[in-house]
């Protein structure tokens, strides 16, 4: 599939947005988001015997949210090693109706060819009172993981979810538009520029999106944001 010119940043596979140096394009938000999505984890109040769903679960970097003693589902797409689940082609998950305390979604939405079936997937195996945690994609970069097909609002986000038939708890934006915008511009400028110059601009550019946030307050942030996340329960 071709994109046409421009960035694209294929490259960024979640492995290795895990601990990434401070001159990486992306280390503020990588550093942002998994503080954030932690806060939200502690109110699901997921039972220590519970059962999660990660759906798209990459390496499962969130699974040490949950107590040790979940069962965990580590679901993805054919071929991730990590998986102890494989999602269908369809985009279904082989997991009975209303058996999963939590459904734990981090940066999937936005790779998935019908959302809408996702979304139902998600209502479907959740147990009633279960929760769900779902982070995806405001205003951001193409980035393939293997397809990268949709953006959401936070009011588009929350629509979605409400259709599915989950009731939203919280929707927060994670880094403003201020931020953001400091962000999309540098995506435009590093990869014109020569490879050594990138790691330091990369680094000076990241170091102002951290004092941009400072322009956006959470009311603004779940407007306009480089990634939403919420919390939604089954009725
Ligand atoms: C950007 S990664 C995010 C991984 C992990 N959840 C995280 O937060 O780091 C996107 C994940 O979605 C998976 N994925 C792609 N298409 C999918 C689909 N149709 N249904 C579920 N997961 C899908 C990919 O295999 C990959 O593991």
């Amino acid at each position: 599939m071709s994109a046409g010119p421009g960035p694209r940043f294929a490259e960024d596979r979640p492995a290795n947005l895990r601990t990434p140096p401070r001159w990486h394009r992306l280390s503020h938000i990588a550093g942002l988001l998994p503080r954030e999505l932690e806060a939200l984890a502690a109110g699901l109040g997921v039972p220590p015997d519970g059962r999660v769903l990660d759906y798209g679960c990459a390496d499962a970097p969130y699974r040490h949210f949950f107590p040790a003693g979940v069962e965990y589902i580590a679901a993805d797409i054919p071929g991730n090693p990590h998986a102890t689940a494989t999602i269908a082609p369809d985009g279904t998950v082989d997991v009975p109706d209303a058996s999963v305390d939590c459904v734990l979604s981090t940066q999937v939405l936005e790779h998935v060819a019908d959302p809408a079936v996702y979304l139902s997937e998600c209502a479907r195996v959740l147990r009633p009172g279960g929760g769900m945690l779902l982070s995806t994609h405001g205003i951001m970069v193409f980035h393939p993981d293997p397809v990268d097909l949709w953006r959401w609002t936070g009011e588009g986000l929350r629509h979605v979810v409400e259709q599915a038939g989950l009731e939203v708890e919280r929707l927060e934006g994670i880094m403003g538009l201020g931020a953001t915008g400091l962000q999309l511009f540098q995506d435009a400028l590093l990869w014109r520029l020569r490879a050594r110059l990138r790691a330091p601009v990369a680094w000076l550019l990241q170091r102002l999106v951290a004092l941009a946030e400072r322009l956006d307050d959470a009311d603004t942030r779940r407007l306009n944001a480089l990634v939403f996340a919420v919390v939604a329960r089954k009725p």
